[in-house]
């Protein structure tokens, strides 16, 4: 299986915390906070799993999916550091081998969809958004899709210094912001929350909180 971070991997959740000014980490578990004791929650990405090892803390019953073994390494220290209370099912696999539809409380994308090309991420989406149960919940945690003036220069140099970076050394596509917002309601969810987190007063990054219809009764 491919593995795109195995050379930048071990930086990754450090730098993004500090380039962020520890915004990035807050984005990451903003929405946990909709969590209960018990719900099956599954983290696509996962990194180095932050809000996985979040979730655990809080009841919940994690899978998390990383097609890089260097991140998955990273992950699994991160697990023995802070055992999370409950045990997290590691899988070592591309996200479209997950295919247990409509069977989680809460569906995590944190920093995911942004490694995609144009086509291909509406496909990820989609995909994810069959995961999520009736009722369930969908959360993509991101970069901000530029406002118009000046705040949307900052936001999109924000943008193009990390993805500039990211794709030279690993195989994330080079593109602009995508609407992530439309992207989740692509997938069959109504935004029910969004969360901002800033730096000096400019929106970088939001948490964003779709949720699926429940079945009629
Ligand atoms: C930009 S990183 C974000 C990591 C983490 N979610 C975070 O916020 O720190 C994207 C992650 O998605 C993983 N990834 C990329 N394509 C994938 C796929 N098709 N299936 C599963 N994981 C994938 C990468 O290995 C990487 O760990």
């Amino acid at each position: 299986m491919k593995d795109g971070y195995r050379f930048v991997g071990f930086q990754y959740e450090l730098t993004g915390a500090l380039y962020s000014l520890g915004r990035i980490p807050r984005c990451k578990t903003a929405m946990l906070k909709h969590l209960k004791p018990g719900d099956r929650v599954l983290v696509a990405g996962v990194g180095h799993g932050t809000e996985a090892v979040e979730a655990s803390r809080l009841g919940a019953h994690v899978t998390a999916v990383d097609i890089s073994e260097t991140m998955l390494k990273h992950f699994r220290r991160r697990i023995e550091r802070d055992r999370p209370p409950v045990p997290i099912d590691v899988v070592h696999d591309d996200i479209f081998n997950v295919r247990e539809e409509a069977s989680y409380d809460m569906v995590i994308a944190n920093f995911f969809l942004n490694v995609f090309s144009k086509t291909r991420v509406k496909e990820v989406a989609d995909h994810l958004g069959t995961l999520v149960r009736p009722g369930g919940r969908f959360v993509v945690g991101e970069f901000v899709l530029p406002e118009p003036g000046w705040m949307g220069v900052i936001q999109r140099i924000n943008w193009y210094i990390a993805i500039s970076f990211y794709s030279l050394t690993t195989e994330a596509v080079f593109h602009p912001v995508w609407d992530y917002p439309a992207l989740v309601r692509g997938a069959g969810c109504e935004i029910e929350e969004i969360e901002y987190f800033t730096v000096c007063g400019v929106r970088l990054y939001w948490s964003i909180l779709g949720r699926k219809k429940a079945e009629a009764a």
